[in-house]
């Protein structure tokens, strides 16, 4: 064989070599890239926000990385609200949407009668069973909060069915969740949560603005709808007056 045939031979070896590393880099990346995308589709919200399943997955997806007040009241301080609450002798607490937050049990251990309600039995167990510090609850009602009587009952199903937690509750808290709904959804979600709201009453929405960004307004995504309602609107940790008939209490965190 000749020495320029030698040569070429081995060159197509080194070629198919090379293309054959390629192909395997490409198909890794493919791959990895596909399980990327499939575990960012499982941390964010489903399409369906009333599945159930659905959130099921989200929240396994979530706890899959920890359990830790990154993933659940972060924001969540009730000391104002208790001290409404007493004022104005209102005791019993519907917590909606509620996902793995530990505020159900925290009212319950400042006294109060609450029922948590959601869509995902997951996320009920993890909020029923999840190990709780006297630390995790006094972030919530404070160190003082504590008073004997409360309960706490843990329900799944779905705020808008109308057979679902008919109350009427003196409080009503729903926590980044109305948010996610389209304008006529989170209407319907709303509606579904005034109607179970005794007189007097205090609704919370509590929405997350996490596009917010220094020297803008942070947005609180169900206001205008509080607005256009005619509701009392209290903002923030402004408490005006006593409670006398229903009231929405907006918060909004960022970040
Ligand atoms: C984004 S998570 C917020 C959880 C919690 N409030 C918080 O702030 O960490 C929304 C929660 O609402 C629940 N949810 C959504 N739509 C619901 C509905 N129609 N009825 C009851 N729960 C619902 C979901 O299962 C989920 O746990």
């Amino acid at each position: 064989m000749s020495v320029r045939r030698i040569v070429s031979k081995a060159a197509a070896r080194v070629r198919q070599m090379l293309e054959h590393l390629f192909r395997r880099r490409r198909g890794a990346a493919r791959n990895q890239s596909q399980s990327e995308a499939e575990a960012a589709k499982s941390l964010a919200l489903p399409d369906d926000l009333q599945d159930g399943r659905a959130w099921d997955r989200y929240w396994k997806a979530h706890l899959g990385h920890g359990f830790g007040p990154q993933l659940f009241d972060m924001f969540t301080d009730d000391c104002l609200l208790i001290e409404v609450m007493r004022r104005d002798h209102l005791r019993s607490v519907l917590c909606v949407g509620n996902g793995i937050s530990i505020e159900p049990r925290a009212l319950a251990a400042a006294g109060f009668s609450v029922v948590a309600l959601d869509i995902s039995a997951v996320a009920n167990a993890v909020a029923r069973q999840a190990p709780v510090s006297d630390d995790d609850i006094a972030r919530i009602i404070g160190r003082r909060g504590h008073a004997e009587g409360g309960s706490v009952e843990f329900v799944t199903g779905d705020i808008m069915d109308p057979t679902v937690c008919k109350g009427p509750y003196d409080v009503i808290v729903e926590r980044r969740t109305a948010q996610n709904y389209d304008d006529a959804g989170m209407a319907t979600f709303l509606t579904a949560l005034a109607d179970r709201l005794a007189t007097p009453g205090i609704l919370v929405s509590h929405c997350h603005d996490g596009d917010w960004r220094p020297g803008s307004e942070p947005r609180h995504a169900t206001r205008d709808w509080f607005r256009e309602n005619k509701w009392v609107v209290w903002e923030g940790s402004l408490v005006a007056g006593p409670t006398r008939k229903h009231v929405a209490w907006l918060f909004t965190s960022t970040g």
